[in-house]
This record gives structure tokens, sequence and C-alpha cells, in this order.
């Protein structure tokens, strides 16, 4: 079952520029969806939240995304970056109207793993049985509760490249399974990709596929990065690679947004510092470097070992605040 704690009135004021008071007005005069503790709101149900900010005019969650994290470089936060991206969508978006599909496009399967308890079964419907036309849309597409569908995989995934091989394969196997999510479960759906720390033909399929996407879907990179040099490197030669795609192709430059981001910044090392100053001085991940930086926080490896998002437990850490920003800061 996919979690997520209900939403505090301090944390919708990050998305609307309303006071705290005029914020409880609103929600003290409804019945349902609202937890109280002593006549005072203590939680706010995400459909009755989503309704709420879909009020206001700087509301964006309703529209249709595709995001997808990768670097070359293990270990820099791809996996837990889309699964507490996800969380936060969650919690501000209506779960009876916005479709959340989860794609685990790496044999470890780690994402199928911490979402699902387990990795996936070697006789369950996977992303390459889709790709190899052997299962349909609706055979891959597990519902995991609220509104959550994943895509799973396992060692067997590992295959997808020699599945995709030839270049008229790559270029039309992702946007085949896009479309037709979009298809299945309609225009609302907000798809959240992990990719391997590897350069793929699912990797150039994935991105070639978000530069052919209709114009109302917003279509993002998240590229994690840390302060060693190996992420910094893995980061580049994603970002190339995407770029004699969009060349090979002749795609429009301005369909995809790149964004690199520190995933797990500890503010108190002093050589923190001095890594965000490289990044902001690199000739290349200075034209996409996000303002947004992903505090450390001990949350993260406890959820993911428990098997849950950061978003699970009602408790907000750093990474819980830092990751709502990033989901404002992609949307916009
Ligand atoms: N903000 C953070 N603060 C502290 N730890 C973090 C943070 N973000 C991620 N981590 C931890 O860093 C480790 C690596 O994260 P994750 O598995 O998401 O990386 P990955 O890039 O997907 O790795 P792989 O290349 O193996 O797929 C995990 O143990 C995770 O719990
Ligand atoms: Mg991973």
């Amino acid at each position: 079952m996919f979690k997520v704690s209900e939403i505090k009135i301090t944390e919708l004021q990050r998305y609307v520029k309303l006071s705290k008071p005029a914020i409880s007005k609103y929600f003290k005069a409804l019945d349902t969806g609202i937890t109280h503790s002593n006549n005072r709101i203590t939680g706010i149900s995400s459909n009755e939240a989503s309704l709420f900010l879909r009020k206001q005019s700087s509301y964006k969650f309703h529209k249709p995304s595709i995001t997808l994290s990768a670097n070359l470089c293990g270990g820099v936060g791809k996996t837990s970056s889309v699964y507490s991206l996800s969380a936060a969508l969650r919690r501000v978006s209506s779960s009876t109207t916005d479709p959340i599909v989860l794609i685990d496009g790496d044999s470890q399967a780690s994402f199928t793993h911490i979402v699902c308890g387990q990795r996936a079964d070697d006789n369950e419907y996977i992303l390459i049985d889709y790709i190899e036309n052997k299962a349909s849309i609706n055979q891959i597409l597990n519902d995991i509760g609220n509104n959550v569908y994943f895509i799973k995989s396992n060692l067997n995934s590992a295959f997808l490249d020699k599945a995709l091989n030839k270049p008229s394969d790559i270029k039309r196997a992702m946007k085949n399974l896009y479309s037709d999510i979009f298809q299945t479960l309609g225009r609302n759906t907000k798809i959240f990709q992990d990719h391997t720390p590897q350069l793929s033909n699912l990797f150039a399929s994935s991105i070639s596929a978000l530069y052919q996407m209709d114009d109302d879907i917003l279509c993002n990179v998240l590229i994690p990065i840390r302060s060693d040099e190996f992420a910094i490197q893995g980061a580049k030669y994603i970002i190339n690679e995407i770029n004699e795609l969009v060349d090979t192709y002749s795609f429009d430059t301005n369909k995809v947004k790149i964004n690199c981001f520190f995933s797990a910044l500890d503010r108190r090392v002093s050589t923190s510092g001095e890594a965000l100053k490289a990044a902001m001085s690199d000739e290349v991940i200075k034209n996409y470097l996000c303002p947004v930086i992903i505090r450390y926080s001990s949350e993260i490896p406890k959820s993911i070992m428990s098997c849950q998002n950061i978003f699970a437990s009602g408790k907000s850490n750093n990474a819980t605040d830092d990751y709502q920003e990033l989901l404002q800061y992609i949307y916009n």
C-alpha cells in the first residue's frame, strides 16, 4: 500500500500565499477529510488539500508529467528522489482524479523492493514483457493503493537493451508505453521513473520519448549529485547523452527540463560549500543546476529500510521540506 501522511496547515502555506488563520478558516468549515485535536486542525487529507489548492491560481499539480531520475554514478539518490517526489505529489494531488505511475527501470530493482517489499517474481509481468509485446499495459500496472500504480523490475530487466537494439525501437518503445499509460489512466497521470546507473537503450528510449510527448506534458530529468567528482562526472555524461539524442533526432531542446541537484548535502560539513562552488563554476553543470538542495536527513535511510517513503510517518524533517520545495520547482 502506498501510504502518505496527512498534510499540515503550515505545509500548505508553502504552496499558497495565504496566512495560517485564512487557511484554517477554510478547513474548519469542512466536515470530512480533516483531523482535529482540541478544536485545532492537525491534518488534512490529500483529497481535501488538493481541492483547496486547486482553487488557487498558483496550482500546477493537475498537469500530466513524466519525471525521470538518472546519473551514471551509483548511490547518488536516484531511487530516493523519485520515490520521495511521488509521495510529496500524492499529498497535494487528488487520489481520486490524479493517478501516479512509478516505473522501475533498473534491473537491481531496488525501487520495486523498497515500494513493494520485494523484487518482482519471475512469473510477474514487468516492463520488458510489455516492450517485447508479451504483456499488455494493464498486465504490468500493479495497483498499490491510493491511486498509485507500479511497474516492477527484477534481474530480467537486464535484457531490455537486447530487446531495444534497433534505433527505430528505441525511438518508439517508451513513447508507446507513456502514451498507453495516459490513454489507460487518463491525462492527469503523473509518471516517475527510476533508472540504472548506466547508459542504456532504455534510457535513450525514455529520453527520446520525453522529447516526443505532447506539449501539455511536463517532462523533467532529475540528476541527483553529491559532492564528489565521480557524481559530477556521471551527471555530465548523462547530459552529454541527452544532448546527443537531441542532435541526432533534431528534438526541440526546450521540451525537457534537466535539473542537477544536490541530493544529500550536509550544510554542517565544511566541504559542502566547496562542492556547491565547484558545481556552480563547472562549465556544463552550472547550466542545469537546480536552486533547490535536498539536505542530508537520517530519516531517508530509515524510511527506506522500513519499505516506506519519508512522507508516510507524518514527521517532518529536512528532506520532507526540501522535497516539497523541489516538487514546486519542477512543476513551475
Ligand atoms: N537526503 C538524504 N539524506 C541522507 N541519506 C540519503 C538522502 N538521499 C538518499 N540517501 C541515502 O543514500 C543512499 C543511496 O540512495 P539511493 O538508493 O536513492 O541512490 P541510487 O542513486 O538510486 O543508487 P543506485 O545507483 O544503487 O540505484 C541510500 O541509502 C539512501 O537512503
Ligand atoms: Mg537506485
